[in-house]
């Protein structure tokens, strides 16, 4: 098909039928420029100041990192889940000055094609699952991961699996796309059916902010905090990816998907069913400092 390329093609062969690694289908056919990306090197939705124009999507996805890489004990060791194409990465060294920075991610084509960012960043690319860390137990200071879990396998395993890589004391600090409520109406249904296709996301993924919350809690995890903060995410983008899609260098065909699934989301925004949320949570003392305190 003129302009696609094999990746793309095995995409959208694998729409009703995923592989066992579906979000690897799903980045290596966005590529390393994908057309609505804010910015160059970027797949993250960003944090957003202003109404949604081209000058903010160059800065949000920067700022959205920024804002959660602050929020990292300075001088740790810290591992970065769900890198994408390794654009964070120097962000989150410039901001937490990691001792030593692990980058984990499932699409090993993102690695290889941020291997230069990495590098700028001092960062070690490890390809691996979320739900399975190649690291030892208590090993790690900080854990941070941006906009990557709602691919996860699951969650709760993610959650677990922090729980067993951080040090007492640790820290974690996430964004994920909750699901505030399920469909409603057949049109909804459509919606979220479609961009959980779209996606490679199984029913799990569709989890409320307080799910999650209660998912980190029940995986032992303390000091469980989430913030919704939809309004500076949805909004803004969507309006800005509406206009970007028009004069995107892309072939119509993509344009047009494209259209169709900011179409989903725009609904699914609108009538309340999705959000965007930062959580933050800490990994438990030892039980005997526990009982001294
Ligand atoms: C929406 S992108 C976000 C990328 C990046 N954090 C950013 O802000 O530009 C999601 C990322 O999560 C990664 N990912 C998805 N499932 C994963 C898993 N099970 N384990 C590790 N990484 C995963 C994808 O490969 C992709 O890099």
């Amino acid at each position: 098909m003129d302009g696609w390329t094999r990746e793309q093609l095995r995409h959208v062969g694998r729409l009703w039928r995923f592989s066992s690694n579906p979000a690897a289908t799903v980045y290596d056919s966005i590529g390393a420029d994908f057309f609505l990306a804010p910015a160059p090197g970027w797949l993250n939705l960003g944090l957003w100041e202003g109404p949604g124009d081209d000058a903010e999507a160059a800065v949000a996805p920067r700022r959205l990192v920024e804002v959660m890489a602050g929020r990292l004990p300075r001088g740790g060791v810290v591992l970065d889940v769900g890198n994408g194409l390794g654009a964070q990465d120097p962000v989150i060294a410039e901001v937490a000055a990691p001792r030593t920075l692990v980058a984990v991610n499932i699409t090993e084509s993102q690695l290889h094609a941020g291997r230069l960012r990495l590098a700028q960043a001092g960062a070690h690319p490890v390809v691996g699952d979320a739900t399975r860390i190649p690291l030892g137990d208590g090993t790690v200071d900080a854990v941070i991961s941006v906009e990557a879990a709602f691919h996860f396998p699951s969650r709760p395993a993610f959650f677990a699996e922090v729980r067993r890589v951080l040090r007492p004391g640790g820290r974690l600090v996430m964004s994920d796309i909750s699901t505030e409520r399920l469909p409603r109406t057949p049109r909804e249904l459509l919606a979220g059916v479609t961009s959980l296709r779209f996606w490679g996301l199984g029913l799990a993924a569709a989890a409320s902010a307080a799910a999650i919350r209660q998912q980190a809690l029940d995986a032992g995890l303390v000091d469980v905090g989430v913030e919704r903060i939809g309004r500076r995410v949805f909004e803004p983008m969507l309006r800005w990816a509406a206009s970007k899609v028009q004069r995107a260098p892309a072939p119509r065909s993509q344009r047009w998907a494209a259209r169709l699934m900011l179409a989903q989301w725009s609904l699914l925004r609108r009538r309340g069913l999705l959000d965007y949320i930062l959580l933050e949570a800490t990994a438990p003392p030892p039980a005997s400092a526990e009982r001294a305190a």
